[in-house]
């Protein structure tokens, strides 16, 4: 029986600009299994966001796929049209967005809208008001006939961040995509809302893509970790194997500037340099060359492979050399 949920595979795409297509995406493979948690992990503009919105068919007007597939349950996304799409977006997989603000109508009161989103996919729902209530209640909202009749403003950030999971969760998702769904909101919060994700994932069997550029934040989180380099999948493994025993350089030094994981005591370690801009971004050789202290003049020429190295599949010329 095929296990994956979603499957993405050598999708690459490009966005045009200055009247030039440049590689926002290139060569990605990711799938994700029945119930899996994966983080997808990197430096801001690695292209994260982009492969999100690829799965839901919402990239910008600039943005051309150039190869590849996207399978959700065996079916090929990039062939639907827009009608097949909106029978799968908020019902078969959802997306919690990057700006949590942005998926709620401020004029709208809470209550109306998860109900829209649960009766937009069915007509045939009983008593729609007290499901969506039940949902409120699920994801650790009390008073829910206040914040039923409440709008956006009157909560709090981490209340409107239950809700929008609530409203991703109302039509019991196979996949649920969510986009860096606590940046916006305080430690504390953030560690509640990574709790209610992980126990509605247990409870419901959601298959989850966590997006985040902090990989300590997915320690507790995930079972399987993405890489993400500059357009490029560089690594992915399992979270224990990401955390000790990582194989890419890039890895390495995400790891090494992370304050969560990190020894204690030891002074943090920065990756020099940035992600270079998309329209910066060399064609030639490895994505990480400019950055990496052990780039040789192979590195500058040929761009690696992924290859599987032990647990792991990593992209580099010398993973083997550099982990015997
Ligand atoms: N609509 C757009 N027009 C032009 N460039 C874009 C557009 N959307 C994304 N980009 C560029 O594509 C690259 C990848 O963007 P993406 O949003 O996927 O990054 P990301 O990994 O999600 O970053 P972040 O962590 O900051 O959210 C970035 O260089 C970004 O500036
Ligand atoms: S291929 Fe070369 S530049 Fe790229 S990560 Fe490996 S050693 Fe560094
Ligand atoms: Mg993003």
């Amino acid at each position: 029986m095929n296990n994956e949920v979603l499957e993405i595979k050598d999708y690459s795409l490009s966005l045009k600009i200055k009247n030039k297509f440049v590689r926002a995406v290139d060569s990605v493979d990711l799938n994700i299994n029945k119930g899996e948690i994966v983080a997808l992990v990197g430096e801001s503009g690695c292209g994260k966001s982009l492969t999100a919105l690829s799965i839901l068919s919402l990239l910008p007007k600039s943005a051309k796929v150039i190869n590849g597939e996207i399978k959700f349950n065996n079916m090929d996304l990039l062939k639907l049209n827009l009608s097949q799409f909106n029978k799968i977006r908020g019902n078969d997989i959802s997306i919690i967005f990057q700006e949590p603000m942005s998926a709620l109508n401020p004029l709208l009161k809470i209550g109306k809208q998860i109900q829209q989103v649960l009766l937009n996919h069915r007509d045939d729902v009983e008593n729609p008001k007290e499901k969506v209530k039940d949902m409120l209640r699920q994801v650790g909202l009390s008073e829910v006939d206040i914040i039923y009749n409440s709008y956006p403003h009157q909560l709090s950030g981490g209340m409107r961040q239950r809700v929008i999971i609530a409203m991703a969760l109302i039509n019991s998702p196979k996949l649920l995509v969510a986009d860096e769904p606590t940046t916006a909101l305080d430690i504390t919060i953030q560690a509640q809302i990574l709790d209610l994700l992980k126990d509605m994932n247990k409870k419901k069997g959601t298959a989850v893509l966590f997006i985040t550029h902090d990989l300590a934040l997915v320690k507790n989180l995930c079972d399987r970790v993405y890489v993400m380099y500059a357009s490029m999948i560089v690594e992915s493994s399992t979270i224990e194997n990401i955390i000790k025993n990582a194989k890419h350089p890039y890895t390495k030094a995400l790891l090494k500037s992370l304050p969560s994981i990190s020894q204690r005591g030891k002074k943090l370690a920065s990756i020099k340099g940035v992600v270079p801009k998309l329209e910066n971004r060399v064609e030639k050789g490895c994505p990480f060359a400019p950055r990496c202290e052990f780039a040789k003049e192979i590195c500058m020429k040929e761009k690696p492979k992924l290859v599987n190295f032990e647990d792991s599949c990593v992209r580099c010329h010398f993973a083997r050399e550099l982990n015997k």
